[in-house]
């Protein structure tokens, strides 16, 4: 492998720039294909803008769920966030997924919010901080219009009792050896980071305790939360429990141009708090895919792929016609990047505007959708 060509991808961690498909083989992941997404079709009626457009490209067994629901049987969606501080709109993205996912299946969602987890991670994070944070970030998931009996909130510091007997369990099942492998671990890693994958894993297994029926979950997330969720696959049987079923995403481009937006670099991603002069500047002085003068550019066309503002219409435009006019406008020439950045701009301001007065309606909410104050 020459030196550019590298990539680090671990849940903790992404760098260079990332091959996806090298990436799946790596994991043992599958792609998506059109005969999956056509059973989706089958039972939902319609197929989501994210997979359609390969945004959502790979998974573990989503065949076998789509199955699993065409005889009738009950399922549940999972998915979570690491609460290390607020929530940029490219979080929101497999959030919109779940919700739809929910709607359309009338499903319960299960999710983590891990306060320990980023705790545990980072030497600087308090714990009273996170745990914060996962109050805050909570906001930005109800806001997305979840009710509270569909949507159930596992806050780690707050929610462990119906999570801890089923993560004792899981963490029989996992030796030092497969975690340290699975998670490149060393012996200088705390014990409680070494022991939090049996909590992210024990979530998979919850809704079948909870129901005491078979009740596997849809895991829509980011490519790097694999190794948990193969782990989880992994100790599912002897455990008693459904394997779960994943569908995975692709990073979100930072807007200075890397594949994935970092918390260090604020102005790499639009912060769901981020008030409008911010959301334009931010958007404004965003690297793109155009050529270095206007000139060059109305002669060759600019370069979409590379571009985060177009990566950007890809994600929170709806309409197939609109994007597809912006990347033909793009890569014609026609269409310069001033122009297209103030589409882009308009489009986030409206989606931010809604999202914010939800998220401040949501305010004061936050326990009526925490799973251990339903189940009192
Ligand atoms: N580990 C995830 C993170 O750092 C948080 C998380 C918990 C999660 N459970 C999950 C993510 C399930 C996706 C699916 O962000």
């Amino acid at each position: 492998m020459k030196k550019e060509e590298e990539f680090v991808v671990t849940p903790w961690e992404v760098r260079g720039k990332v091959d996806y498909d090298k990436l799946l083989r790596h994991f043992g992941a599958k792609p998506l294909t059109a005969d999956e997404i056509a059973l989706l079709e089958k039972y939902a009626g319609e197929v989501h803008p994210l997979i359609r457009r390969g945004f959502f490209y790979a998974h573990r067994d989503f065949d076998a769920v789509m199955r699993w629901h065409g005889d009738g049987k009950p399922w549940a969606l999972y998915t979570g966030r690491g609460p290390s501080g607020p929530v940029h709109i490219g979080h929101m993205v497999p959030w919109i997924l779940l919700k739809w996912f929910s709607d359309k299946f009338n499903l319960e969602v299960y999710f983590q919010l891990t306060d320990d987890e980023k705790f545990f991670d980072d030497p600087e994070m308090k714990l009273e901080e996170a745990t914060n944070w996962a109050y805050e970030n909570a906001l930005d998931v109800i806001a997305l219009g979840f009710t509270p009996d569909k949507l159930h909130l596992i806050v780690d510091t707050k929610d462990i009792r119906p999570l801890y007997p089923i993560a004792v369990k899981a963490a029989k099942k996992l030796t030092w050896n497969t975690v340290k492998a699975t998670f490149g671990f060393t012996d200088s890693t705390n014990i409680g980071l070494i022991f939090y994958p049996s909590l992210q894993i024990a979530v998979a297994f919850l809704p079948t305790e909870l129901r005491r029926e078979a009740t596997p979950v849809l895991i829509p997330c980011a490519i790097d939360q694999d190794p948990y969720f193969r782990l989880a696959r992994d100790i599912a049987d002897t455990l008693g429990y459904p394997k779960p079923t994943t569908l995975y995403s692709k990073f979100i481009m930072a807007l200075t141009g890397e594949s994935k937006m970092s918390a260090s670099n604020p102005d790499s991603a639009i912060y769901t708090q981020d008030d409008e002069k911010a959301v334009k500047r931010k958007i404004m002085n965003a690297f793109t895919g155009g050529k270095p003068t206007a000139e060059e550019q109305r002669k060759y066309g600019g370069d979409p792929d590379i571009c985060p503002v177009y990566h950007y219409h890809m994600l929170f435009d709806p309409d197939d016609a609109s994007v597809e006019k912006i990347r033909q406008d793009c890569r014609s020439g026609a269409m310069l990047c001033g122009e297209c950045k103030l589409k882009l701009y308009d489009k986030i301001t409206k989606f931010l505007k809604e999202h914010k007065e939800k998220r401040e309606k949501a305010r004061g909410n936050v326990d009526q959708y925490r799973i251990s104050v339903k189940l009192k």
